[in-house]
């Protein structure tokens, strides 16, 4: 039987971030792809997340005042000219960026590692929800996703929180290739009681 859901979940690729135009949803897109990305699965409805949403001028104030604050703060030395260029352009390379933090709910019965995972689900739902629409899109996390100071800049505590994922969004400018995927039989198998 034919679905279009299934159809689209077996053909779906990301975009990577140099190949796409830095342009963004339009607004009631974007409020789709968020609605889809706060309705996952979530143990004891814990909602151990958050996200910021990044684009416009914003992209740029982003860069030039956090990542590449960052990057000078963990560098021993001064950064070359390709390097300045590189951080202070990294959230312009699309036209939307949307960053999941992690706030993890503790003392909480639901252990730390469920909580993760159900981070790893909103940012799943995000990206296939921003390509079913026909975006470009990519989840990256790259060295920022680490960094205490560009965990605070985004409202996060970097003692407890974490980033899940930048999920960028922008316009596709041709169909992407397929990647290597995995091989079925490596990955799957039946069990069939003790042997
Ligand atoms: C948690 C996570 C972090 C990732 N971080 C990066 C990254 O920093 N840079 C990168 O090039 N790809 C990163 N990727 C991989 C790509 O987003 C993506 O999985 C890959 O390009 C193929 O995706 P597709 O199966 O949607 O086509 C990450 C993937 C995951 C799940």
């Amino acid at each position: 039987m034919s679905n279009d859901v299934i159809q689209f979940l077996q053909q779906r690729r990301s975009v990577v971030t140099k190949k796409m135009l830095p342009e963004a949803p339009t607004d009631s897109d974007l409020e789709q792809i968020i609605s889809c990305g706060l309705r996952v699965p979530d143990h004891a409805n814990v909602q151990p997340w958050k996200l910021v949403v990044i684009q416009g001028d914003a992209r740029k104030q982003f860069d030039e005042e956090v990542i590449l604050k960052a990057a000078l703060a963990s560098s021993n030395e001064p950064l070359s000219e390709a390097v300045v260029q590189l951080e202070s352009q990294r959230m312009q390379r699309s036209g939307t960026v949307i960053a999941v933090l992690c706030s993890f709910v503790l003392p909480h019965k639901i252990p730390v590692w469920e909580q993760q995972l159900s981070a790893g689900a909103v940012c799943s739902h995000l990206l296939i929800a921003a390509q079913s629409l026909d975006y470009a899109a990519q989840w990256i996390t790259e060295w920022p996703a680490y960094d205490p100071l560009v965990i605070t800049a985004l409202g996060g505590d970097p003692a407890s929180d974490r980033i899940a994922g930048f999920i960028h969004i922008g316009k596709k400018q041709d169909q992407p290739d397929e990647r290597k995927r995995p091989v079925r039989e490596e990955k799957v198998s039946y069990w069939h009681g003790i042997a």
